[in-house]
């Protein structure tokens, strides 16, 4: 018990956890901010989690911001997915696996979300594959997770206030430790 909130703190306060990746908000401050976006919502726990590790892929992989500025994807989504799926249930791994996709999904099918992102999100954006044919927006809503990605994703784009006062990761502690496999 404890031993994945642990690992998850080790991952947060070290790497490039102090890094901006182009926003205007360092990675880790962007992870909380999604998460106390999503509790202050009302979603359940494991919405919360994923909300809080969405990002977790950049900070497993080797230089995030040297692929990034290099305009190279490194599926952080997939990545991140597979780190959250060997330590916690498929409703935590699979928005996070999907929160990209999400992203594409509702830049095709909402006029106004592309206006919504932030600078940096459309360069990736583009990084990503862009907008979804018909058939790609068939499969995204299809899969499972895709509606919580969807919420993810909302919360992910609003959580990118500089300077705003976060909850401290151990806030995070007793749903984590709950929901950890
Ligand atoms: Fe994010």
């Amino acid at each position: 018990m404890g031993k994945v909130y642990d690992e998850i703190e080790t991952i947060f306060t070290t790497g490039i956890s102090e890094e901006y990746l182009g926003e205007d908000v360092k990675l880790v401050e962007h992870m909380l901010q999604c998460a106390d976006l999503a509790r202050s919502a009302g979603a359940p726990d494991y919405l919360v989690v994923a909300s809080l590790l969405h990002d977790i892929g950049h900070l497993l992989v080797d230089d995030a911001p040297g692929a990034q500025d290099a305009g190279v994807d490194m599926h952080h989504d997939v990545v991140g997915a597979k780190w959250i799926e060997d330590r916690f249930p498929g409703s935590v791994s699979e928005p996070v696996r999907l929160h990209v996709a999400a992203k594409r999904y509702l830049v095709t099918t909402n006029h106004d979300y592309l206006a919504k992102l932030s600078p940096a999100s459309v360069i990736t954006l583009n990084m990503q594959g862009g907008a979804f044919n018909q058939e790609e927006v068939i499969d995204f809503i299809s899969s499972v997770g895709a509606e919580d990605a969807v919420r993810v994703r909302l919360w992910d784009d609003l959580a990118k206030v500089r300077d705003k006062e976060t909850s401290a990761l151990i806030e995070f502690k007793e749903a984590i430790d709950t929901l950890a496999l």
